[in-house]
């Protein structure tokens, strides 16, 4: 099938931190395993990452290390197109027309919108409160068919659906209805030290978090020192029993093994064990993962080529909707 025909992804990444394995579980594996099905756009979000205060030159760094992460997990340039979100200027036009079809209820009940501006008190911006229209225009923009995310992307999903209907509905067909993708195992990584709450690239506390470029001994520590239960019984339950669930995830990813499966091997095994078991795979899945990134974050001048490359396609698909959005409304054609 040719990329004409093709169904079309979209999907990004904010780069406020160095990615972490819920990256991989929630977004990246994911994209991986559908790219060659699919005519696929994966961004690295910046403007979504301004809307908290970033140090610029860790901002430059981190996004092409965000990039570099990409390829290191096994997103192809060749068949994908990777590009940075401002280096396409109609992310931020068509987010401008969508923001005068969002009411301001829709925002201000975003769960994300809720915890950043508690986190971030002292910056409520106009910007944190309207990034879900800005990841709406990302999406609407490619007419993607389908938006590979994690579950706490659900949400924003859900808004961009509302706003492309409002949108289809108001004038003529303009959008595509996007469908999310969330998989079944590892669209909900915890928190190592607090398996109630997200594992997060920004977690002041770096036990919580098993980062893509740590070492294979991080990564058995932060795993053998994991928050579990008072109980012995490895069992999938993610209400009563969470640091366990957490575990069984990331081994499930790590093995391929089905939770029963996990639970059947585990049987009569203390956590001791379960955890020495569950560190060293999961430190033997990250490993060439690491390895390959040590290696792409070096070469520069490849990924600046592979994203210039990528910018000028993304700027070429997402131009044809945003015309097609400002002869819609009345704006002068350009
Ligand atoms: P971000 O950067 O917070 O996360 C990127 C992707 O990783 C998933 N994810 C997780 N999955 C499982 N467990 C976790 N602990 C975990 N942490 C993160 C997220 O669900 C997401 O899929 N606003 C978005 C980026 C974005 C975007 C878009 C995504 C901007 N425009 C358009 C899709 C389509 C964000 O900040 O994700």
């Amino acid at each position: 099938m040719d990329a004409d025909t093709k169904k079309v992804i979209l999907s990004g990444i904010t780069p406020s931190g160095i990615l972490t394995i819920g990256h991989l579980t929630g977004a990246l594996i994911n994209w991986v395993r559908l790219q060659s099905e699919y005519d696929c756009y994966f961004m690295i979000a910046d403007l979504h990452a301004i809307t908290v205060r970033q140090n610029p030159a860790e901002l430059r760094q981190r996004t092409l290390d965000t990039a570099a992460m990409f390829l290191a997990c096994g997103i192809s340039p060749e068949t994908s197109t990777l590009f940075i979100q401002s280096h396409v200027p109609a992310h931020s036009q068509l987010a401008w027309v969508l923001n005068t079809f969002t009411g301001m209820g829709e925002c201000s009940k975003m769960t994300q919108f809720k915890d950043k501006s508690k986190k971030h008190s002292e910056n409520v911006n106009v910007g944190l409160f309207a990034y879900p229209i800005l990841m709406a225009a990302d999406i609407l923009l490619y007419q993607a068919d389908l938006v590979p995310v994690g579950e706490d992307q659900k949400q924003h999903l859900e808004l961009t659906r509302n706003l492309a209907q409002r949108f289809n509905h108001y004038y003529s067909d303009t959008f595509k209805m996007p469908e999310p993708f969330i998989p079944e195992v590892g669209a909900r990584i915890m928190s190592l030290q607090n398996p109630t709450a997200k594992m997060s690239k920004s977690d002041e506390n770096k036990n919580s978090t098993i980062f893509l470029n740590d070492k294979p001994e991080e990564i058995r520590n932060k795993i053998k020192r994991a928050v579990t239960d008072s109980d012995t019984v490895v069992r999938y339950d993610e209400e009563n029993k969470p640091g366990v669930s957490n575990l069984m995830q990331l081994y499930s990813i790590a093995t391929g093994k089905s939770f029963a499966e996990i639970e059947k091997q585990f049987e009569g095994v203390g956590y001791g064990e379960f955890k020495a078991e569950v560190a060293d795979k999961v430190a033997e899945y990250i490993r060439p993962i690491s390895e390959r990134f040590a290696e792409i974050s070096s070469n520069k001048k490849y990924l600046q080529e592979i994203l210039s490359f990528g910018s000028d396609k993304a700027n070429k698909v997402a131009m044809k909707t945003l015309r097609k959005v400002y002869k819609k409304v009345g704006l002068v054609s350009f």
